[in-house]
């Protein structure tokens, strides 16, 4: 079921919930190297979390499902989705401890990160079945692929047979059923994402990637560029350019991705179509990057309501 144009429809993000142990360091460790890094700061963050506190911020109805364990680290990122305007009804406590990214930042802001396992993992098909109303009946449900695939599987081959519009953001890349990536409207990834799932490793231009990915079978692809914006094709052959928003000073990279995600998804979610969420989407990243942490620096994004 598609929202009407200008219509305020429900969201869904279903996906992970991660506390975000942050160190800061001066440079990567080499294999077998100890080096110093900073005190370690944990915030909320996780792909799907982030990506349902952006489009919260800015404005969107959004919901999230997700699993978090009965510890601090759950009880954080519950009241911090909260906070942010998350409907949390539908996250879950299970007896697994809460996952956890560990996140090394260099001095140019960018990140290596390491999701352990935890929580996320109790996102099971059966758990999703039973909240099934909740998410197929949305305007739009958003998923990442940092919980189990077959619940991915499932909530993507469901959608497509209803007719509910399915976002993916294929992160961190996964090879995918055909029945998911036929079911993406849009599928989001980056371009080393993109290059996985088409299984190519020398250089191809953006407009080929998304040539490329449109032929696996979703209705439309968008390729995030970082500094160089984002593009955006249709099966029904449509293109669409996004310039990156100017920032002064690239602070922390971290959950930008999910950021522009959830620019995107606001738009989409009220029945925009795909110029607008480009638009959105670079806003909202353009704020993420310029203050720490994932779900942590989107504080600014109320202002771009
Ligand atoms: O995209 C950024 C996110 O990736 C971090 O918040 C971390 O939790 C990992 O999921």
């Amino acid at each position: 079921m598609m929202a009407e144009p200008g219509e305020a429809r429900r969201v869904v993000v279903i996906g992970s919930a991660n506390a975000d142990l942050v160190v800061r360091v001066q440079r990567r460790p080499l294999g077998g190297e100890t080096i110093a890094g900073s005190r370690p700061v944990v915030t909320p963050g996780g792909k799907g979390a982030n990506q349902a506190t952006a489009a919260a911020l800015l404005g969107a109805d959004v919901a999230f499902l997700g699993c978090v364990g009965r510890d601090a680290h759950g009880d954080l990122l519950r009241s911090a989705l909260a906070d942010a305007g998350v409907d949390v009804e539908l996250l879950a406590a299970v007896d697994v401890p809460t996952s956890v990214a560990l996140i090394v930042l260099t001095p140019d802001g960018e990140n290596s990160i390491i999701v352990a396992d935890g929580a996320n993992g109790a996102l099971t098909p059966e758990l999703l079945r039973q909240h099934e109303t909740a998410w197929a009946e949305a305007s739009l449900v958003v998923m990442q692929l940092e919980v189990p695939l077959e619940s991915v599987a499932l909530v993507a081959g469901e959608c497509l047979r209803r007719g509910t519009r399915f976002l993916l953001n294929a992160a961190p890349a996964e090879v995918l059923d055909a029945e998911v990536l036929r079911a993406c409207d849009p599928l989001v990834v980056n371009e080393s994402e993109a290059a996985i799932l088409l299984g190519v490793t020398g250089a191809a231009t953006p407009s080929d990637m998304v040539a490329g990915l449109l032929r696996l079978g979703p209705a439309s692809v968008v390729l995030t560029l970082g500094a160089d914006g984002a593009v955006a094709g249709t099966a029904a052959g449509e293109w669409f350019e996004q310039l990156a928003e100017p920032v002064r000073e690239v602070v922390d990279t971290t959950g930008a991705g999910d950021a522009f995600v959830g620019g995107l998804a606001t738009v989409l979610g009220r029945g925009g179509g795909l110029a607008d969420g480009l638009a959105a989407g670079a806003r909202a990243a353009a704020v993420a990057v310029q203050a720490s942490g994932a779900a942590a620096s989107y504080a600014g994004m109320r202002g771009l309501r």
